[in-house]
């Protein structure tokens, strides 16, 4: 992507350093007063807030962190009637949106809190999550003042809980960069998060009629705004499996040209060769599969070993897994959290019980009695891809192994998949790295490192294939997707 990528005016979200004490006390302090706060969402037309539905925390059933009010039929009428783009120009579109991004980084504490207790996210889980959102609002913000092009109308975003503040914003600011309208749908399980992140970006100046929130279920909210032939434009990430029935919906109800930008789901690979680093390899397969209890798009789902080595990873990557703290998320030693809900938990148990009794599980670690908890398990799975056919979005790693002579056989089961997300490589031969480089059909191949925690401007991220439309968020053409592009009318 070259040159577009070169922003010198924008620089990416400053990190945290957790290991420095006087940093992490910091951090602490920040989060306390929000860890026993109770937050609302409700759509932004809400009048009455007398019935809502509790927000529990999937690791302490006890916390009920807020309060959730749907949407009803009639808020998502007057919404649509509400709806105007914003009309604001460069630069003005650009000061309130930076205005945004400095907000969300001074809010860190209440982010911090409201990650850990909704979605269960690990300390360096809300950090990277609230560094890509900002990253999202500078970079779609320079992206858009740098070459302005009409918006289309109406935005439909749509977004999953697996990142509720980072692509939730991404997907909002992409839109109104480019002037258009928002009505924005979170996940079930996360509005609280999704609501806080609307109210700064009202306060820093975005009218309330071009940023509407409107939370709700995905049969009802999503639905309705999906299929609503007033929507120009439809912005989703989710599972594969409702970016199919969204586009029904626009086929069926929206204008012929609505452009529909999907980020769905991933079965992604890896391959580890006997040229590999050994320690590195392991490191970098624990992270991309486990981090985040599994639950990214991009985590790593099979790891091929080369059978001369299989052995070593083994021992290695047993020993590295006994290392891994499950619990608490909020605690700075755990690097587990909880999966997202009950019915993630018993679909991802389900799982790992059928694969026991097949005699398949090499090694799975004791979960916490209380929350939402998997143990990070490895499943021993000859067939590789081949025996996998649905994305399983937890803390689940499939092994197998290969021989040399098949390297290009495992890379075409990777593109027979039909998905196309992240891939990972370990390998110190080159030629290997032109060879997948230049067959397979992923979004982002990554070499000699974890797959996963692409950074917004530096590392676009989509998939192809089953596992996205593109163009990549985070990257220079993702915008043009959001905008008319001029007619030769509009140019004379
Ligand atoms: P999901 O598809 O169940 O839900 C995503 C969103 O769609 C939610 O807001 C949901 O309410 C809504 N929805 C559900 N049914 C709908 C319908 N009929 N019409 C309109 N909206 C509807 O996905 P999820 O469980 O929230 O998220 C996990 C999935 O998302 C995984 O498959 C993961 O791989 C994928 N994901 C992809 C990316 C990416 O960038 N490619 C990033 C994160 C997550
Ligand atoms: N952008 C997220 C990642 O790369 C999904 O892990």
């Amino acid at each position: 992507t070259g040159d577009a990528l070169f922003q010198p005016e924008r620089r990416n979200s400053a990190g945290i350093d957790f290991d420095y004490p006087p940093d992490l006390a910091k951090t602490l302090a920040a989060r306390a007063p929000f860890m026993k706060s109770s937050f609302t969402a409700a759509p932004t037309n809400a009048t009455d807030l007398t019935t809502g539905e509790d927000v529990q925390n999937p690791n302490d059933f006890s916390d009920i962190v807020g309060t959730v009010h749907h949407a009803s039929p009639e808020q998502i009428e007057d919404a649509f009637a509400q709806a105007k783009p914003w009309e604001a120009l460069h630069p003005e579109r650009i000061l309130v949106l930076n205005r945004a991004a400095d907000l969300f980084e001074e809010e860190f504490g209440q982010v911090f809190a409201i990650l850990a207790r909704e979605a269960g996210k690990t300390l360096p889980d809300c950090l990277a999550e609230l560094r890509e959102a900002v990253d999202f609002i500078r970079y779609y913000a320079v992206q858009a003042q740098a070459s302005p092009q009409p918006a289309v109308g109406i935005f439909a975003c749509v977004s999953p809980w697996n990142f509720p503040l980072a692509i939730f914003t991404g997907q909002i600011v992409a839109a109104l960069s480019t002037g258009n309208a928002v009505l924005a749908k979170p996940a079930e399980s996360t509005p609280l998060i999704a609501a806080l992140a609307v109210s700064l970006f009202h306060k820093a100046g975005v009218p309330k009629t071009a940023l509407q929130l409107l939370p709700g279920t995905g049969a009802t909210v999503g639905q309705a705004l999906t299929s609503d032939p007033r929507v120009d434009g439809v912005c989703f990430t989710g599972s594969t499996g409702t970016a199919h029935r969204i586009r029904k919906n626009i086929a069926n109800n929206l204008s012929t040209g609505a452009p529909l930008v999907a980020e769905t789901g991933g079965i992604n690979a890896m391959i580890v060769d006997s040229t590999a680093l050994m320690e590195q390899a392991v490191s970098d397969v624990i992270a991309s599969a486990f981090q985040s209890a599994g639950q990214r798009c991009s985590a790593l789902r099979c790891v091929y070993v080369q059978s001369d080595v299989a052995q070593e990873f083994e021992t290695m990557i047993a020993g590295a897994m006994d290392l891994l703290n499950i619990g608490d998320p909020a605690d700075i030693s755990t690097d587990i959290g909880p999966v997202i809900s009950e019915v993630a938990r018993k679909s991802i148990q389900d799982y790992i019980d059928e694969a026991r009794t097949n005699g398949r599980v090499m090694k799975e670690l004791a979960r916490p009695e209380n929350g939402h908890f998997v143990g990070p398990t490895l499943l021993k799975t000859p067939g590789g891809l081949k025996d996998m056919p649905r994305e399983v979005f937890g803390p689940v790693l499939h092994y197998t192994t290969f021989n040399s002579e098949d390297f290009e056989r495992v890379l075409a089961d990777v593109n027979a998949s039909g998905y196309g997300l992240t891939f990972g490589l370990h390998s110190r031969i080159d030629a290997r790295v032109e060879v997948v480089k230049a067959t397979l059909n992923v979004g982002n191949l990554y070499v000699n490192r974890n797959q996963i925690g692409a950074i917004v401007g530096s590392q676009p991220f989509g998939g192809e294939g089953l596992s996205g439309t593109g163009p990549k968020a985070g990257g220079p053409y993702y915008l043009a997707r959001f905008t008319r592009p001029n007619a030769p009318d509009d140019q004379e």
